[in-house]
C-alpha cells in the first residue's frame, strides 16, 4: 500500500455545531454552515498502512501524540479500514502551521487531512460524502473541512450517521472578496474540550431547546446570504449566532466560558467600526476559545487587522480567504 500526504485547512462555522445526538459517531443535533479557509493556516498529514504494526501510531507536531488523540485518529482509520475491507494498522504524522487546540479548529483541518490521506493510502477512490463521514469520526467539525469553499453539514436523521456529512453550498471562487481576520488572543489549550462542553450544554441549558428550534430558519437565511454574497446579512447573522452559542454555553451547569476580556473588547471594536462605516462591514464569530474570527470584505481587511492588533492582549492577526479544500501533496513533502 502507498504512503499518502494531504494538506487540509480549517473551516470557521458561521452557523455552529454545538450538541451531539450521538457522541460515539459525532452526530449533531443541528446542521451547521462554514467557510473553509485558504492555506494561510493548514495541516499536513502523512499516512502509511504497514502490516508490521500491531497498533496505530500517531505523531503530532513531531511528538508522540497523547493517547486520547491517538484514539480519535484510530476512529477515522477504523472507518476507512471498514470501507476498504482491510485490517492493517497505520503510521500517521501530522503537522499544523498554527497553535493546536486554541480555537482555530486544528482538529478540523487535522482530521480532514487524515481522512483524505488514509482513504488514498488504502487505495480507495472515496467521494466527498465518504471522506466527510470519515473525517466526522475524528471531530464533527472536520466533516466540513473536506469541502472547499462554503459548506453545509447536513445533520442527518439516521442512527448510523450515513446521512450526516457536509456538502458544498458554493465554491471558494463564488465569494473571493470575503476575508476572515483571525485575532489570536490566547494560543494555549482550551480548558473544557468540545465533547464535554457540548454534553454539559445539552443536559444543563434550557435555552438550548430554543436555539435548536430556530436553527432551520437560521441555516436557510445564512445559505441565502452566502448565495447572494450579501455581506451585511452574512455578518449580522454570524455575530448573532456566535453570541447565541456562547449564551447557551453560559446557561450550562456549571457555566462554560470560552471568551475572555480581550474577546469582549474585540466585539466592542467591531461594533464601533460598523458604526463609523454606517453599515455592517465586519462581523465576529468565536468558537470554543477566545480567538476571534472577524469576517469582512477584502477592502477592509487591512484596517480590521490594524484595529485588532491595537487591542491589548491581541498577540497576532492572520488574514484568510475562502479556500479550495484538501489537496494531495507530492511524495517529497511526506512527513516521514
Ligand atoms: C464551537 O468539532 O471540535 O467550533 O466533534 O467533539 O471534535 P468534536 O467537536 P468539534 O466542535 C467544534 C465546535 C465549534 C463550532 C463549529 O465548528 O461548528
Amino acid at each position: 500500500m502507498e504512503k499518502s500526504t494531504w494538506l487540509a485547512t480549517p473551516n470557521i462555522a458561521v452557523v455552529k455545531y454545538w450538541g451531539k445526538r450521538d457522541s460515539a459517531l459525532n452526530l449533531p443535533y443541528n446542521g451547521s454552515v462554514s467557510v473553509t479557509m485558504d492555506e494561510a493556516v493548514s495541516t499536513r498529514t502523512t499516512v502509511e498502512f504497514d502490516a508490521r504494526l500491531s497498533h496505530d501510531l500517531f505523531c503530532l507536531n513531531g511528538k508522540a501524540a497523547r493517547p486520547e488523540e491517538t484514539v480519535r485518529v484510530s476512529r477515522v482509520l477504523d472507518a476507512v479500514r471498514k470501507k476498504a475491507g482491510i485490517k492493517t494498522r497505520a503510521k500517521v504524522h501530522s503537522e499544523n502551521n498554527f497553535p493546536t487546540a486554541a480555537g482555530i479548529a486544528s482538529s478540523a483541518s487535522g482530521f480532514a487531512a487524515l481522512a483524505c490521506a488514509a482513504a488514498d493510502a488504502a487505495g480507495m477512490r472515496a467521494g466527498s460524502a465518504s471522506l466527510s463521514r470519515f473525517a466526522r469520526m475524528g471531530s464533527g467539525s472536520a466533516c466540513r473541512s473536506v469541502i472547499g469553499g462554503f459548506a453545509e453539514w447536513k445533520k442527518g436523521v439516521k442512527a448510523d450517521g450515513s446521512d450526516s456529512y457536509a456538502v458544498q453550498i458554493a465554491p471558494a471562487s463564488h465569494w473571493q472578496k470575503l476575508r476572515n481576520v483571525i485575532a489570536i488572543t490566547d494560543a494555549g489549550r482550551k480548558l473544557i474540550g468540545s465533547d464535554l462542553g457540548m454534553q454539559m450544554t445539552v443536559q444543563g441549558s434550557a435555552l438550548y431547546k430554543e436555539r435548536l428550534r430556530k436553527m432551520p430558519a437560521l441555516i436557510r437565511g445564512m445559505k441565502h446570504a452566502i448565495l447572494a454574497c450579501d455581506l451585511p446579512s452574512f455578518l449580522s447573522l454570524a455575530m448573532k449566532e456566535s453570541s447565541n452559542m456562547h449564551a447557551v454555553m453560559l446557561d450550562s451547569t456549571p457555566p462554560i466560558v470560552y471568551l475572555n476580556d480581550i474577546s469582549y473588547a474585540i466585539m466592542r471594536a467591531v461594533h464601533e467600526f460598523n458604526a463609523q462605516q454606517g453599515k455592517v462591514a465586519a462581523g465576529y464569530t468565536f468558537d470554543a476559545g477566545p480567538n476571534a474570527h472577524v469576517y469582512t470584505a477584502e477592502r477592509h481587511a487591512k484596517a480590521i487587522a490594524r484595529m485588532l492588533e491595537g487591542i491589548k492582549g491581541v498577540k497576532k492577526t492572520i488574514v484568510c480567504r475562502p479556500g479550495n479544500g484538501p489537496r494531495r501533496l507530492p511524495e517529497k513533502e511526506a512527513l516521514f
